[in-house]
């Protein structure tokens, strides 16, 4: 098991004197979908290189700000962007800021990425809650992390994803009006996009969406005793399921056109808390 608190004490006490309060919600947001942030009022925002020894995003799309705020009377924090296991940073570094939302005694952890389709019946810009993960390729850097032994001590898979904050986010797509499509999201490393041979192989074995991250934040904030809930946006046609080449730009393109309903889901999550 990595010791976080010894690794990151400096971190943690220059986090935690930026955010004083125990958020409602602490929420990952993924490629593209940084811009929810503009419907807070916030408290407190920063850049997350304000943090000593936290990783920094090489990513397009992914901001590195932490930003504290208020919606609907409830309290949120949101980290704008986040630091990829494809960007050659060990998965310990990946975990950082679900650590530092666990510090903060925050009870439920919304998690947000981009993702391939790969269900026949996902399109580009459709909503995808997560009802099950698939990180067959990931087990022993997981494993690494949190020290087989504990794993098993304290059955971190039992509610994961957590079945009552999947439920409120469910009531938040009812609320809010937003049409919620549910399946697995499988993990893949990485840094490239998926070879169609291997995308059809995932999809005779159930894959629904796939993605390079997130898997990992879920079962650690898992772990960590956090209702951990997901949700992916379909940017795109995973490779081979259709004749467009596969873009980052078109993955932060489509980001933005889900905008509307990625906000308008999350808002009336927030809200059904
Ligand atoms: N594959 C992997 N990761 C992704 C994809 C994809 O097709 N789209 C967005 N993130």
């Amino acid at each position: 098991m990595i010791n976080f608190e010894l690794k990151y004490e400096k971190t943690i006490e220059q986090f935690l004197e930026k955010i004083n309060f125990v958020p409602d919600v602490c929420i990952v947001l993924g490629s593209g979908l940084g811009d929810f942030a503009t419907h807070l009022e916030v408290i407190n925002s920063f850049e997350t290189k304000e943090l000593s020894g936290y990783p920094s995003s090489t990513v397009e799309g992914h901001k590195g700000k932490i930003i504290a705020g208020l919606y609907a009377g409830k309290k949120v924090l949101l980290f704008q962007g986040r630091i990829h296991f494809y960007e050659g940073y060990q998965l310990s570094e990946c975990l950082l800021p679900i650590y530092l939302a666990s510090k903060t005694s925050c009870k439920n952890l919304i998690l947000t990425n981009a993702a391939g389709g790969v269900n026949d019946y996902f399109h580009p810009g459709d909503l995808m809650l997560v009802n099950s993960f698939n990180y067959m390729n990931l087990y022993k850097e997981v494993a690494e992390v949190l020290g087989i032994g504990s794993l098993e001590q304290k059955n971190a898979f039992l509610d994961f994803p957590s079945k009552d904050l999947s439920n409120k986010i469910r009531t938040g797509a009812l609320k809010g009006n937003v049409i919620l499509k549910e399946g697995s999201y499988w993990f893949s490393k990485g840094p490239s996009y998926e070879t169609p041979a291997e995308i059809m192989m995932f999809k005779r074995f159930g894959c629904d969406a796939i993605g390079m991250s997130t898997v990992h934040e879920a079962i650690f904030g898992a772990f960590l005793g956090i209702k951990v809930g997901a949700i992916s946006c379909i940017t795109n046609f995973a490779a081979g399921l259709s004749d467009t080449k596969l873009t980052h730009k078109e993955v932060i393109e489509t980001g933005q056109i889900a905008k509307e309903s990625f906000e308008n889901l999350i808002k009336s999550t927030i809200e059904s808390l």
